[in-house]
């Protein structure tokens, strides 16, 4: 089976084309870097030729609030007309556990965006609602860092490693398409602020975590379980964040 994998260079992107090809499908990996440009429509069209399944693991080069919006409404809607055209029947897409909750944090404001036009875009779709990569710690830390001091609130934390999250879009993308959401999550679920005490340490990061209620992430403040499936059914990863240290050091 052809899957296209839009954001195939990146984190998720790579793991997933490599999966894919392992278990003997056709999985194209498609970015700018190959000549295929989402907000800008270049390519789109030759490489969705032929594809059953387009999987979207893209991401906007800019957090910024206002910039996150174009990038994932333009290309959201650039993706939903050229799979149309070439008839492709499974449009699966990575998005963040709490999205629906949060709809006001911006980066989650501009994921709503991107799933709404896939719920209404009449193609068959899954969304796999995952929580934050062990591989995005350090982004998440250095935001919340002020000179020495890094502020985390104390609400509930669930991590997951990319591998993890790639295999289980990957799941999501061979399967029946849900017209739905499903959540994914890490096994350990954590306060937030002592995942990156515990996280700095291991880092050998000589920065201090400030424990604070009232500390922003993404723009906002954070509630008790924002970040954590709430969901029944939710997919619970194995692996840990210290064995994935260890074996990722
Ligand atoms: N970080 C987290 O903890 C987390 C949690 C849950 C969900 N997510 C979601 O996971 C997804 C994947 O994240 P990631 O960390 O794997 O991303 P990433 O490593 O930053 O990779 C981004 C990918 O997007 C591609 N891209 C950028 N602009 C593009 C464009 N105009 N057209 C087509 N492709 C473009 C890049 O291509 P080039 O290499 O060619 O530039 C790259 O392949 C994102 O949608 C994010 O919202 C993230």
């Amino acid at each position: 089976m052809k899957i296209v994998v839009i954001g195939g260079s990146g984190l998720i992107g790579s793991k997933l084309v490599a999966g894919l090809g392992e278990r003997g499908h056709e999985a194209v990996a498609a970015s700018p870097n190959s000549g295929v440009d989402t907000l800008t429509g270049e390519g789109l069209d030759e490489v969705m030729t032929g594809a059953s399944v387009v999987i979207d693991v893209s991401n906007s080069p800019s957090f910024e609030d206002a910039a996150v919006l174009e990038f994932f409404e333009t290309s959201t809607g650039n993706l939903i007309a050229a799979e149309k055209k070439a008839g492709v029947s499974h449009h699966v897409a990575l998005s963040i556990v709490g999205t629906d909750r949060r709809p006001d944090i911006g980066y989650f404001r501009a994921k709503v965006a991107q799933e709404n036009l896939i719920k209404d875009s009449g193609i068959p779709f899954s969304i796999v609602h995952a929580t934050q990569f062990f591989e995005f710690a350090r982004r998440i830390a250095d935001g919340a860092t002020t000179g020495d001091s890094v502020a985390m609130p104390p609400v509930l934390f669930q991590p997951i490693a990319g591998d993890e999250v790639a295999q289980q879009v990957g799941r999501a993308a061979v399967g029946t398409p849900l017209n739905g959401q499903v959540e994914i999550a890490g096994p350990e679920r954590v306060r937030m602020d002592e995942f990156f005490r515990d996280a700095l340490t291991a880092w050998d990061d000589k920065r201090t975590v400030v424990t604070d209620p009232h500390a922003h992430y993404f723009g906002a403040e954070l509630g008790e379980q924002d970040l954590v499936p709430v969901r029944d059914g939710a997919f619970i990863g194995q692996i840990k964040y210290s064995d994935w240290l260890a074996s990722n050091a």
